[in-house]
């Protein structure tokens, strides 16, 4: 007999009466008056394997002797479960396997964890026998999902006539925000690679090559502040397209999202995507990348709350803030410890503090007597609110009441039972603003980053604002060109983001003008990308979608490490490998180093 002749999850009611051969691990091993049972596990599922000393003695004494996760290989034939017997739980569950030969392929020490959908082992013992945690059914099934998902990305692309294309991996420090992880070259002493962030100067280039379609399934590698949805190396589904615009890069990006959805969880995706300014996007749920599984928008109260006597909210219009709030509808029934504790979570998140008034007959609140008549009847209707309605307000500086309401929204989001993990709430977000202002350092950045090109209405302003004394000072001018550039959000989550690009060598040289970096500066970092501009660059744009992100969302996990087969912790270390280690001072001599660590 071969090995195999079933996997053990596909055993089934039409086998019965059948020799079979099966190969796994003992997911669970019983004694029940004598007989033993041994739950087989393979990557399909379970079965359930019985061993009676009336069939072979020998066999069921050395089934006493197995235990959980022993690999073994048994012969039997299937039948129909005794009545009572049948567990409808499991795709099996209707049949057995009685064993006629088992052999034991190999053992296993005592386990430091349950192989199991459900654990309560601590991530780092988790990581740290990553080959145990990966042979849970509920993580074998995030990889097959990320499976299935590339091989349709690959596939669509491929129809389209996109070509693969690899790109190094040695490289030069490529601008996404992040720090880049450095490799120090051998026979360059003093030299460094930087591991890219993003293939973005390269793909470019290709583009200048003429290969018109690029794409790639590729890792990248940021040394930033690590997340439930941030790795320090993550993969991105990279394309870039010539001769296009805005419209068509979206409409591939949406086409190969829909069938992406459908050839992996036969998820059909009917709706265009929907479509937000990030204007609106700030304005209406205070975030660039908001849940739209639900509504809860934010309303800003400032023209309406300035006729209040409430001191918070008065001061806070005086120094340029602003009063913007939420109605958590229907929970006007929270208690004054339900506040308070809500109230401490948004101070968590920086708020100085939050107000609430209850909706009632009349409005409850500790600071309704600050409110005339006339106030509170608009707000009630700014809010669209109802009897039972609970309002909820933070007064700060614009950014921060946006970023606190933002994150108080998704509270209450979940709160009220509106997030749902079968619904997909895409979004395109659009018209961003090229720049963005650094406060710390009194200068401009890139919103994205500075190959992204600003808008044809708005080009004319970016070529002629007055340059002298920027970049230091912020102009209302150069904070209104907005960029060709576009984000796309699934439930909350950025998962990808791209732009048309700067083609023209002019347009690039002021771009750095701009962010403040001399023409030495850009040559000496981007050279390679500006020369080649000069050589016939066509109009080309493109996006990166956080593959990590996307599976994620898909298979319902938590977070982006459930569906990397050996992530890295919270630390960026890898408990499995004990990555990064030091190294021998030979090597460190060969790399021409001295360490001199500063604590
Ligand atoms: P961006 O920096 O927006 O764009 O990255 C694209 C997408 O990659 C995902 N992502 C991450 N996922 C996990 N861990 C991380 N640390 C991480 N950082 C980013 C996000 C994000 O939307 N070169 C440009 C793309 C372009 O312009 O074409 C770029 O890299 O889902
Ligand atoms: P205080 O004057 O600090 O006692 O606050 C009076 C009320 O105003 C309390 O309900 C506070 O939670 C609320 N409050 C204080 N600061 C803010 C703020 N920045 N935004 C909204 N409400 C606030």
């Amino acid at each position: 007999m071969t090995m195999r002749t079933h996997a053990c999850g596909e055993v089934s009611e039409k086998d019965i009466g059948s020799q079979v051969s099966l190969a796994g691990w003992t997911n669970k091993w019983r004694d029940h008056g004598g007989v033993v049972f041994i739950d087989l596990r393979d990557r399909s599922g379970i079965v359930q394997v019985v061993f009676s000393p009336e069939v072979d003695p020998e066999i069921h004494r050395a089934a006493h002797k197995i235990r959980n996760e022993f690999v073994i290989r048994v012969e039997g034939e299937v039948r129909e479960r005794p009545e009572g017997t049948v567990n409808p739980s499991i795709p099996t569950g209707m049949v057995e396997v009685v064993a006629q030969k088992l052999e034991v392929l190999n053992e296993s020490r005592a386990l430091p964890f349950m192989v199991d959908d459900e654990t309560d082992a601590s991530e780092s013992l988790r990581y740290r026998h990553r080959y145990l945690d990966l042979r849970r059914p509920v993580i074998q099934r995030n990889m097959i999902i990320r499976h299935r998902a590339a091989r349709a990305f690959r596939q669509y692309l491929d129809d389209c006539g996109f070509v693969e294309i690899e790109t190094p991996v040695l490289t030069k420090s490529t601008p996404e925000g992040a720090r880049d992880y450095l490799v120090p070259s051998r026979t360059n002493p003093g030299h460094f690679f930087a591991l890219p962030q993003s293939p973005q100067i390269f793909k470019q280039i290709l583009m200048v090559s003429g290969l018109e379609r690029y794409y790639q399934i590729v890792k990248c590698f940021r040394d930033e502040d690590l997340r439930a949805d941030r790795q320090p190396e993550f993969t991105q589904v990279d394309l870039e397209m010539s001769f296009v615009n805005r419209e068509d890069v979206m409409t591939v990006v949406e086409d190969m999202i829909k069938k992406v959805f459908a050839d992996t969880l036969c998820a059909e995706l009917k709706e265009p995507f929907h479509r937000l300014s990030y204007r609106d996007a700030m304005d209406r749920y205070g975030c660039d990348k908001p849940d739209l599984r639900f509504g809860l928008e934010l309303k800003d109260v400032s023209d309406v709350v300035k006729d209040s006597s409430f001191k918070v909210f008065l001061e806070t219009l005086s120094s340029g803030g602003i009063i913007k709030g939420l109605n958590a509808r229907g929970l006007a029934g929270y208690s004054r410890k339900d506040l308070d504790d809500l109230t401490q979570e948004v101070q968590g998140y920086g708020a100085k503090g939050m107000a609430w008034m209850k909706v009632k007959r009349a409005i409850e609140s500790p600071i309704a007597k600050f409110f005339p008549e006339e106030t509170r009847k608009a707000l009630v209707e700014r809010f669209e609110a109802a009897d039972g309605d609970l309002l909820l307000f933070v007064a700060d500086k614009k950014d921060v009441a946006n970023d606190c309401l933002a994150r108080l929204r998704n509270e209450m989001g979940r709160r009220l039972g509106l997030v749902r993990d079968d619904v997909y709430a895409f979004s395109w977000i659009t018209d961003f603003p090229l720049f963005e202002w650094n406060d710390d350092e009194k200068r401009y950045e890139a919103m994205h980053h500075p190959f992204t090109a600003p808008m044809d209405e708005d080009l004319d302003t970016f070529l002629s604002v007055e340059t002298s004394g920027l970049p230091n000072v912020r102009t209302s001018e150069l904070s209104s060109v907005r960029a060709q550039a576009y984000d796309i959000v699934l439930n909350g989550y950025e998962i990808g983001g791209g732009s048309i690009r700067i083609h023209k060598k002019e347009v690039q040289d002021r771009m750095f003008q701009l962010l403040n970096m001399s023409p030495e500066d850009a040559n000496e970092k981007f050279g390679f990308l500006l020369e080649a501009l000069e050589y016939g660059a066509p109009p080309h744009g493109g996006i990166a979608l956080g593959l990590d992100r996307l599976v994620m969302i898909m298979a319902g996990a938590s977070s982006i490490r459930d569906v990397i087969a050996f992530p890295k912790t919270q630390k960026a270390v890898c408990p499995l490998s004990n990555a990064p280690s030091t190294v021998d001072a030979k090597q460190l001599k060969e790399l021409s180093i001295r360490l001199d660590i500063v604590e």
